[in-house]
């Protein structure tokens, strides 16, 4: 049997009924053959990011370590979020802020979803901040879900089939830089 690629799903809503979670659920059993998908719990445990706090000689915040083992450790990376106040949510861009200095999105395939009610500046603004930190993406892998809420039920079942096939090409997608990622060393 092949290796699953291991895969680190971020939730940009922190809300316990999470859709964006939902959808990384969902992705999780849509993917299931060929992703390990281990979903991070810890964006609210991250400080503030303060540069201050990130220089050289002296450490990062432990918890700030392990999220960065985490995406070194992952062959890609899932983030799934809502957009809030026409921008990307606090937590997530605060988390993101964490890795800027120390590289952990550099060329790591990353696939972006972004679902919500609208989410279309949200999630240019999020493939912005990706694309300056040279995440590894494609058209394919960043997906706007608007009206998300409507397109999933509580079973996971993505109940929009333009929506569902979106999701698997990006699944695709993703896996297909995963895999060339590791050929090419
Ligand atoms: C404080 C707040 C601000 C929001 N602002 C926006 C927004 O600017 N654009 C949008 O599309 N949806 C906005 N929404 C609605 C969310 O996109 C929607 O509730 C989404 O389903 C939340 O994702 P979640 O279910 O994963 O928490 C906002 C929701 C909250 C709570």
């Amino acid at each position: 049997m092949k290796e699953k690629n291991k895969i680190l799903a971020i939730s940009g809503s922190t809300r316990v009924q999470s859709t964006n979670l939902n959808y990384i659920r969902a992705i999780a059993q849509l993917s299931a053959d060929i992703f390990e998908i281990k979903i991070f719990q810890g964006l609210t445990d991250l400080p503030h990011f303060n540069p201050d706090l990130d220089i050289e000689f002296l450490t990062a915040p432990e918890v700030v370590k392990s999220f960065r083992q985490l995406l070194r450790e992952a062959d890609g990376i899932l983030i799934c979020t809502p957009e809030y106040a026409m921008g990307v949510p606090g937590t997530l861009k605060n988390a993101i802020d964490w890795t800027i200095s120390s590289c952990e999105f550099m060329h790591k395939p990353t696939a972006l979803v972004t679902a919500s009610s609208q989410g279309s500046k949200g999630h240019v603004s999020l493939i912005e901040t990706l694309n300056i930190i040279e995440a590894m993406m494609t058209p394919a892998t960043q997906l706007l879900i608007p009206v998300a809420k409507t397109k999933i039920n509580s079973e996971l079942k993505i109940l929009d089939e333009k929506t569902l096939n979106e999701l698997n090409s990006l699944i695709q997608e993703l896996h297909h830089l995963a895999l060339n990622k590791k050929e090419s060393f």
